[in-house]
């Protein structure tokens, strides 16, 4: 048993949901811009220009390609060519030279321990596996004092959502959705510290379902 609340749906991740809604996703704006603002900001003041990211998960790129200018590299990883194709477009674009983006699962990605500085992870811990073991992993592959950045959903927190858990497994089996988790703050929050990061920076958003976390690895 993890020590996450979970509704689990027993599937292994597939890149084929993503791939199908990637366009959409891409032309999608954010839903409270303020907040996205916030949580790279609050970001940018823990980067150097020094440092060596990873961002697992990455999506179209929009969040790595925001934070290239203020850090030495990102690699940015996710499940979905999809993704991947439009986020490197976005890059090009851009002008954006210091992002590197390749297509893997962050469960099957094992690069060696103490490799990142930072660690982010956006709206994916609870799309995972195993939560559990993707965050001990993070722990691993960052250098002493790194830091581990996430911002998770947490459908746990609400009574509001306690439906979700049952229907989830079905939108699931019908393609509709894709493998959703109901984590609760406090089990991430645990998850986090049994793992051996302190918890440098909480926020959750007045009207927002996901929280956003700034760990850290003993230096
Ligand atoms: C909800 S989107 C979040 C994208 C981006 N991080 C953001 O905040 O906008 C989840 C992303 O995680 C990717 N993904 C899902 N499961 C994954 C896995 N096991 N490993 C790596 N990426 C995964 C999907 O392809 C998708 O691009």
């Amino acid at each position: 048993m993890t020590s996450l609340d979970q509704a689990e749906v027993r599937m292994s991740a597939s890149p084929k949901f993503w791939d199908k809604h990637a366009e959409g996703y891409a032309k999608r704006p954010v839903s409270d811009k303020a907040a996205y603002q916030k949580k790279l900001e609050i970001t940018r003041d823990y980067f150097r220009p020094d440092m060596e990211v990873l961002e697992f998960g990455c999506g179209t790129g929009s969040t790595a390609i925001a934070h290239a200018p203020y850090v030495k590299h990102i690699l940015a990883t996710d499940i979905s060519a999809k993704m991947l194709e439009i986020a490197r477009g976005k890059a090009e674009a851009g002008g954006v030279k210091n992002v590197t983006f390749s297509q893997t699962a962050i469960d099957d990605f094992n690069p060696d321990p103490e490799s990142f500085n930072a660690v982010m992870g956006h709206s994916i811990l609870h799309l995972v596996e195993d939560c559990d073991a993707v965050i001990s992993k993070v722990h691993k592959m960052l250098k002493p004092g790194g830091l581990f950045i996430s911002s998770t959903v947490c459908l746990g927190d609400s009574m509001k959502w306690s439906w979700f858990r049952f229907v989830a497994p079905l939108g699931r089996l019908v393609g509709l959705m894709p493998l959703v988790r109901v984590l609760s703050t406090k089990n991430l929050v645990d998850s986090l510290t049994g793992a051996g990061f302190e918890i440098d920076h909480q926020w959750k958003p007045e009207k927002g379902i996901a929280v956003f976390i700034v760990a850290k690895k003993a230096g």
